[in-house]
């Protein structure tokens, strides 16, 4: 390599440009070239900050999808049917009231509040709250409290008359080999233990913790 070409390479400078014009782009060519670049450079610019625009709203919307409060259920002749569609309150509870509500928009459940001295944990309640997720370990049916048998401080499963006990919370594995938590099997031809759902109460508000989502998929 000379010493000239040497140099050139060192200090290669940007096309600029005389260089499309020595290559055959003649102005208007070069001039159609400018703009196009420029064009493509803005409209970037434009999409990284509509970028920035939309994100925090994609954000919330995210946020809002995954509100964890539990939502009323309506059930005739109970005590929670004229709140149907609201929110869970824990001042809306005397120890031994449940009510059915669903969670997270799709899964039933049952929130019970329970004199904590008699359930062997405290842990997932909040204020003597725990929840349960309301599909039956069995087949699937609807499990309710103080509907079907008032007298009764149990789960209970109309289908084929299995009782779940909340204030026994016992490690349980499902059919995919999942660990979970849930109220004990007592009788009936249940496999196992009705899940758990961990509750916290945030401004009076009556929430579950969605920290293990695969429970209730069964
Ligand atoms: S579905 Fe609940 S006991 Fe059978």
């Amino acid at each position: 390599m000379d010493e000239k070409h040497e140099s050139d390479n060192l200090n290669w400078d940007p096309v600029d440009a005389d260089t499309f014009m020595a290559s055959g782009m003649d102005r208007r060519g070069f001039l159609r070239f400018f703009l196009i670049t420029a064009g493509v450079a803005f409209g970037i610019s434009q999409l990284s900050i509509l970028k920035m625009l939309i994100a925090p709203k994609l954000e919330s919307q995210q946020r809002k999808e995954v509100d964890n409060t539990f939502i009323y259920s309506k059930v005739e002749d109970a005590w929670f049917s004229e709140k149907a569609g609201e929110e869970v309150h824990a001042s809306d509870f005397k120890t031994g009231m449940g009510a059915a509500v669903l969670w997270r928009r799709s899964i039933p459940a049952i929130v019970i509040k329970l004199d904590t001295s008699q359930m062997n944990t405290e842990e997932g309640v909040d204020q003597g709250l725990v929840a349960f997720c309301s599909w039956c370990t069995h087949l699937g049916c609807i499990i309710n409290w103080h509907i079907d048998r008032p007298e009764m401080d149990m789960l209970f499963c109309r289908c084929h008359d299995g009782i779940f006990t909340p204030y026994e919370i016992v490690s349980d594995k499902d059919d995919k080999g999942v660990i979970y938590r849930g109220g004990k099997v007592i009788s009936g031809p249940l496999p196992r233990a009705l899940p758990q759902i961990p509750v916290l109460i945030k401004d009076g508000k009556v929430t579950g913790v969605p920290s293990h989502l695969e429970w209730y998929e069964y």
